[in-house]
């Protein structure tokens, strides 16, 4: 397994460019499954989640490939009905397949894709709406199994705003008969694009992006080419590391309007961030001030956001608290930051950060995929060398972080483990 060695301490600067977003990437190329015949989703980012994601739904017949940022796939063949555990288990977006076979194939089956490190992670809100569009939906043998002759237009009301139900909600609805309504939909970017995709391919959905999406059945639709939106994740954990390493950066493809709180965050904090010819210009705070956050669905702060926020804390002067409602177990990255000096304490679903002067370097473990990024982010500001490792969880969702970072100026590198 590989591990990141960084040697802290050095000021970013420079200019760098996102990557195409994961989140957004993973349902486009399952809904592709919609169309008949061949799409193709340009700046996909190349990640050990992506190819996951191929080969899924290489496993449902279809043929898909990802090759120098182009994901292709040719949905011809797209006949079998089964998401098997072994994959399931290594990427729970894995679910994202139910809608599409639902849709066309009018049966699936697809493992239940159990918690995970930061949380349980469950599908009520998916299964409840298959069925309220229609569908027969029975557990068996840790498998959900679910059927429907045709899928019918539904109003559905989501008890929370999740992010995965609302995608894979949209993509069974584009062809079912009649209008379905998806209130207390998730409002994230990538919903947006998801939705854009749809129509890209002939679909009818409108709203996306608000809290109420309309989507008109139609009886088919076709392939189409697209390209995803830039990951708004990796370009708040590029602003973070300019932030935790006072560095003056330019990120390319970052786009404001997809930041939500985190833009007001950082102003709190004392950046500046200003929009430059297609980038993010960021200089640092003069007297960096420590700012509270509360995770919440978009446009509040990003949980996927919050152990780098958490990192930047750990070095800003003065308190600050950082509340997670969205994942009940979100916090492993607190044990590892202690190891590098930080002065962290957790009381409930709350993080009381006390900001210290220094973090020095030392071996630590990722624990998930933005607890890694969060470590990375510790170690550019810690005395000394930091060892990362598990950082597979880092390859999950993020591209090639380690050279961009390099370009930077900061002093990181991957080895193999011995
Ligand atoms: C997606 C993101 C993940 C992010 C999360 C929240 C992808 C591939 N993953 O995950 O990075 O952290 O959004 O922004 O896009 N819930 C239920 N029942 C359900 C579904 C969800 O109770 O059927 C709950 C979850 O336990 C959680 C909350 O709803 O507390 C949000 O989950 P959801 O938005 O569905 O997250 P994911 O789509 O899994």
């Amino acid at each position: 397994m590989d591990k990141i060695i960084i040697e802290g301490g050095r000021k970013l600067k420079g200019e760098v460019e996102v990557s195409g977003s994961k989140n957004a990437c993973l349902p486009l190329m399952v809904a592709a499954l919609l169309g008949k015949g061949r799409s193709r989703i340009t700046g996909a980012p190349d990640l050990m989640d992506v190819r996951t994601m191929g080969q899924v739904i290489r496993t449902l017949g279809a043929e898909a490939e990802l090759a120098d940022g182009v994901f292709s796939l040719d949905s011809r063949g797209f006949s079998r009905c089964e998401a098997p555990y072994d994959l399931v288990r290594t990427m729970r977006a894995s679910i994202y397949v139910m809608g599409p076979l639902l849709a066309r194939l009018g049966r699936a089956r697809v493992s239940l894709p159990g918690g995970c490190a930061i949380g349980a992670r469950p599908i009520n809100l998916h299964l409840a709406g298959f069925e309220a569009l229609g569908a027969k939906v029975v557990l068996k043998h840790g498998y959900v199994e679910a059927t429907a002759k045709k899928l019918k237009g539904a109003r559905i009301v989501l008890d929370k705003p999740s992010v995965g139900a609302t995608c894979n909600l949209m993509m069974a609805a584009a062809l079912a008969q009649g209008t379905s309504y998806l209130h207390n939909a998730a409002q994230e970017p990538e919903i947006t694009d998801l939705a854009n995709f749809l129509n890209r391919m002939g679909g009818r959905v409108q709203g996306a992006g608000t809290d109420c999406i309309e989507i008109k059945g139609v009886s088919s639709l076709t392939g189409c080419e697209y390209a995803v939106i830039p990951d708004r994740i990796e370009a708040a954990t590029f602003l973070c590391a300019a932030a935790i390493t006072g560095g003056s950066i330019r990120v390319r493809r970052a786009r404001l309007d997809h930041l939500g709180f985190v833009a007001e965050k950082l102003a709190l904090h004392g950046m500046q961030l200003s929009e430059e010819d297609g980038a993010l210009r960021v200089v640092p705070a003069r007297g960096p001030k420590p700012v509270n956050i509360c995770t919440m669905p978009y446009p509040g702060f990003p949980t996927d956001l919050q152990a780098q926020w958490m990192a930047l804390m750990a070095v800003t002067p003065g308190t600050s608290v950082i509340t997670e409602t969205i994942w009940e177990n979100r916090f492993l990255h607190v044990s590892e930051l202690t190891r590098l000096g930080a002065d962290i304490s957790i009381q409930g679903n709350s993080a009381v950060v006390k900001g210290v002067r220094r973090l020095s370097g030392a071996p630590v473990m990722a624990s998930d995929l933005r607890a890694s990024a969060a470590l990375v982010l510790a170690a550019l500001a810690a005395r000394g060398r930091t060892e990362i490792s598990r950082i597979y969880h880092l390859d999950r969702g993020y591209e090639a972080l380690e050279k961009k970072l390099a370009r930077l100026g900061a002093r990181v590198k991957r080895v193999g483990a011995a």
